[in-house]
């Protein structure tokens, strides 16, 4: 029996690639093992969206180095393969297979050569049309689904290498993501997230041309789907049919993650964002205004090459005035082949270590303000898990809050007792500035 071990690294999307590479390599016969030492193959899907994830998969490489040789075969398969190509079998002589996520639909092929002995295999064209779709995705969680709807990026945002990484935008037709969703809902999926770099310029490519607020409502339609969440929007091409849709049907969560990356038309201009700052307060005051409490939470790059002190002003004001749920902060790092590498006024490291520690306190303070309102409600909860640790049921609401609750009818799984999957409602009775706690209540 072969046997392959794989490791994941960066965004859901990636995440979601590795359920459908394992699906594709069990129906090649292969049996999946939780470690390298016990791998014939051992698979790396690789982020390179900052230097710091781009490096983990060098330094893992190092690490079993010494195992390969001995039948054992090393591949490196998403955005760093993608990036430095045939590059790192020059840097990690022992890696016979690099492939980008452009290129999955041939893995079978890619792994007939790697079975023949073939030691410099690859998969890295990016001028295709193609989306990875195939019937044989080994999803890892039982409750919630990804589902592809559109590959790739065709924005051109200064700091990033994701539309190098990942090629052209390709969206699917919408028959076949229907087809998929239907069929996880008769799987028994409550919840399905659709996924793209840019669900927003989500385009039908076939004649029923549907948008992406479209798509969205008709998955919200789908019998047996009962929470349906998107990641990630571009401001730009976010449309005030998304937040109708959300208003209209309790299905769509009430939540959307938005990145604004900076507070400064300004900075926005040089990043190539294709907004400003009023542009996108435009689209906070949609969801403001709408009949469904929806909650925002954003991306934010601090220290981006030529950040004044008055940029950086500027976001901690937007942070505020639009008060967000949750904020993923990152420190500006420099990336190959992007423009941004090219400019100047770069930020010393610790400046940037200072602005987002005065961010992140700033936000901590936003959302414990913003969390404390929720006590006293009553909120629904799709049940994740159990915390041994805490010995808490763990269930997560329409807006993505984690809500830890207990519940004194069923204190802890037992047997083929648990809540895992389960709707259920919760009285929130306390708040932190990342997750709400409370009791099961019973209707
Ligand atoms: N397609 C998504 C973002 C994908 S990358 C979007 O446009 O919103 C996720 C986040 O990583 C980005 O929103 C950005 O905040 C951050 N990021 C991307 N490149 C980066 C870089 N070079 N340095 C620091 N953060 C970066
Ligand atoms: Fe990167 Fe910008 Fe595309 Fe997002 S929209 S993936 S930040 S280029
Ligand atoms: Fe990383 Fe590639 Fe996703 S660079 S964030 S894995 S698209």
């Amino acid at each position: 029996m072969k046997t392959f071990y794989i490791e994941t690294f960066g965004c859901q999307m990636n995440a979601h690639d590795s359920e459908k590479v394992v699906g594709t390599l069990l129906q090649s016969g292969y049996s999946q093992v939780g470690a390298p030492a016990q791998a014939d193959l051992v698979l790396y899907n690789t982020c390179s969206i900052r230097d710091k994830a781009e490096q983990k998969v060098f330094s893992r490489l190092q690490q079993f180095k010494h195992e390969a040789g001995k039948g054992k075969v090393f591949g490196v398969l998403g955005c760093v393969a993608q990036q430095e190509g045939e590059a790192i079998f020059e840097r990690a002589p022992h890696v016979s297979l690099v492939a980008g996520s452009a290129s999955y639909t041939r893995l079978p092929e890619m792994l007939v050569q790697l079975e023949a002995g073939n030691r410099r295999v690859t998969g890295l064209k990016l001028d295709t049309e193609e989306t990875f779709d195939t019937p044989f995705t080994r999803r890892e969680n039982p409750h919630r689904a990804y589902i592809t709807i559109i590959e790739g990026c065709d924005k051109a945002c200064a700091y990033c290498v994701v539309p190098m990484t990942r090629g052209p935008e390709r969206s699917r037709t919408s028959e076949s993501v229907m087809r998929e969703a239907r069929t996880l809902a008769d799987f028994g999926y409550a919840e399905v997230q659709l996924l793209g770099q840019n669900v927003n310029s989500y385009r039908d490519p076939s004649p029923a041309g549907w948008d992406f607020a479209r798509l969205l409502a008709a998955t919200g339609e789908i019998a047996g789907i009962r929470r349906v969440r998107f990641t990630t929007s571009h401001p730009r091409d976010f449309g005030k049919g998304i937040v109708d849709a959300i208003e209209s049907n309790p299905v769509l969560c009430n939540h959307v993650h938005l990145p604004v990356q900076s507070g400064s038309t300004n900075v926005l201009n040089r990043m190539q964002r294709l907004y400003s700052r009023d542009d996108y307060m435009r689209r906070i005051e949609w969801m403001k205004n709408a009949r469904r409490e929806i909650a925002i939470t954003t991306d934010i790059i601090v220290g981006f090459p030529g950040e004044t002190e008055a940029d950086f002003n500027e976001t901690l004001h937007l942070a505020d005035e639009v008060e967000y749920d949750s904020m993923f902060i990152f420190k500006y790092s420099k990336r190959p082949n992007t423009p941004a590498l090219q400019y100047e006024d770069h930020i010393p490291e610790e400046e940037k270590t200072r602005r987002f520690m005065v961010l992140q306190e700033r936000q901590r303070a936003i959302q414990i303000r913003r969390n404390a309102r929720c006590v006293g409600s009553r909120e629904q909860v799709h049940v994740e898990g159990y915390n041994m640790a805490t010995q808490q049921w763990i269930g997560r609401t329409s807006q993505n809050k984690t809500l830890n609750f207990v519940d004194p009818e069923l204190p802890s799984p037992s047997g083929d007792n648990t809540l895992a999957g389960q709707f259920t409602d919760v009285l929130v009775t306390r708040a932190g500035p990342n997750s709400l706690a409370g009791e099961r209540v019973r209707p």
